[in-house]
């Protein structure tokens, strides 16, 4: 996950006005996609087992669609509301606010958070044990070494699960032994037979597979938590669900067994780097310290906005009208997936902002998301986010594209892979 899990916060929207368009500049003409977009570094992008700096050449590479998975409708980021929050913000901020702020965040975004996960994910903490940090990313930073004192030597992770995770962790030190997901979750007797006394998961909306956990398998996760396992549960873009009721977060039912995970960057924007790290109570102090070392504290300032926006009712109102964008578009993948991918079978799209799709034959997945982006349309192969093998298949983001940009690019992945089969 340095950098960002499996996405990376791209440019504007290309459809600002949601889908009123046929198709993205220069396809009307029909000739970007066969003009080759992806350029001959394509195949090399895909060629090989991915390394960290494999998102940011996937970011970089130029295509005409672009269904990186992990970005929400950025065109919809409320800047008039961010710009009046933060007037207000500035125009009542005492001087001395403006000095260095408590490591663990500043005290209004704390209260916000803790009320926002009490409404939103049945998550009832007190805002003192809410740690502002900078994104996922960096509530694992500070976990690795606090982990690491505690003995803990592996985490083990979701397989298939999210590659930028398991990168994160190897960096710090720490063994990623993988744990199989099947349609009810992650195997909690496989997660026994790993010995790892700690395992990171996406229980409301699993990725890449977007199974939810069902209820026996939480059980089971919480049995085997009780026995003295740890859950780092990533809750990224729990928020984010069009056709099923919420699920509550684990934390919400086993406190000191949990260290509860959530960041804006899909409700809002990965570039705001903020997030909130919950952890049991055993954990804080070292948590605290942890960040206080590495930066001190969080920007200050974005912290104020963002309290004001999530007080005032405006960030949940700004996600219900996103849920409408997105279900939209993901509407329309379904439609064309269906339509250009026949056989071919969809995964985990009742929530979040991207969907997996596996289909019946045997190209690599590599191999087609090569091509497919040659042609001018970005995706995340399956494999990329697999430890052990399985079915080829792609990870497509569908929350950034509008519907008719949508269809555009599967229609041409559906002519990819008849070309490839
Ligand atoms: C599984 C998962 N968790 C969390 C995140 C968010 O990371 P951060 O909060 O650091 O932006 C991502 C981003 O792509 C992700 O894929």
């Amino acid at each position: 996950m340095a950098r960002s899990h499996h996405g990376e916060p791209g440019g504007p929207d290309a459809g600002r006005g949601g889908g009123g368009r046929s198709g993205p500049r220069g396809l009307e003409s029909g000739g970007l996609f066969d003009r080759g977009a992806g350029g001959p570094g394509s195949g090399g992008l895909f060629g090989c087992v991915p390394g960290a700096e494999v998102f940011d050449a996937l970011r970089d590479a130029p295509a005409v669609v672009d269904f990186t998975p992990g970005r929400p409708d950025l065109s919809t980021f409320p800047r008039a509301a961010w710009l009046r929050a933060e007037r207000a913000v500035l125009a009542e901020l005492p001087a001395e606010q403006l000095g260095y702020g408590d490591p663990r965040g500043a005290p209004p975004l704390r209260r916000a958070v803790a009320e926002w996960l009490a409404r939103m994910r049945g998550v009832r903490v007190e805002p003192d044990a809410v740690l502002i940090v900078a994104g996922t990313a960096q509530a694992l930073t500070l976990l690795h070494p606090v982990l690491r004192a505690d003995g803990v030597d592996a985490v083990a992770v979701e397989d298939p699960g999210s590659l930028g995770a398991r990168q994160h962790l190897a960096n710090g030190g720490l063994a990623t032994p993988p744990v199989p997901v099947d349609e009810e979750g992650v195997r909690v007797d496989a997660l026994r037979a790993t010995g790892a006394r700690a395992v990171l998961l996406t229980p409301a909306h699993q990725f890449p597979t977007g199974v939810v956990t069902s209820g026996e398998r939480r059980r089971e996760l919480l049995e085997w938590a009780r026995d003295g396992g740890l859950i780092l549960e990533d809750d990224y873009d729990a928020e984010h669900r069009y056709d099923r009721p919420p699920v509550p977060a684990l934390r919400a039912l086993l406190a000191d067994r949990v260290c509860y995970l959530g960041s804006v960057s899909k409700l809002l924007a990965p570039a705001l780097r903020i997030g909130w790290l919950v952890a049991p109570a055993r954990y804080r102090a070292a948590l605290v310290d942890a960040k206080r070392f590495n930066d001190l504290g969080n920007a200050v300032l974005p912290q104020l906005v963002l309290a004001r926006l999530m007080e005032s009712g405006q960030l949940e109102r700004h996600l219900r009208t996103v849920r409408g964008r997105h279900r939209r578009r993901r509407d329309a993948m379904i439609a064309a997936l269906a339509e250009h991918l026949p056989g071919a079978r969809v995964h985990g799209a009742a929530a979040g902002l991207h969907l997996t799709v596996t289909y019946a034959s045997d190209v690599p997945d590599t191999a087609f998301a090569a091509a497919a982006l040659a042609r001018g349309v970005k995706c995340q192969p399956l494999s990329w986010h697999r430890q052990s093998p399985g079915r080829p298949g792609l990870v497509l983001g569908y929350a950034a594209t509008p519907p008719g940009v949508v269809a555009e690019g599967v229609a041409l992945l559906g002519r990819v892979l008849r070309e490839l089969g």
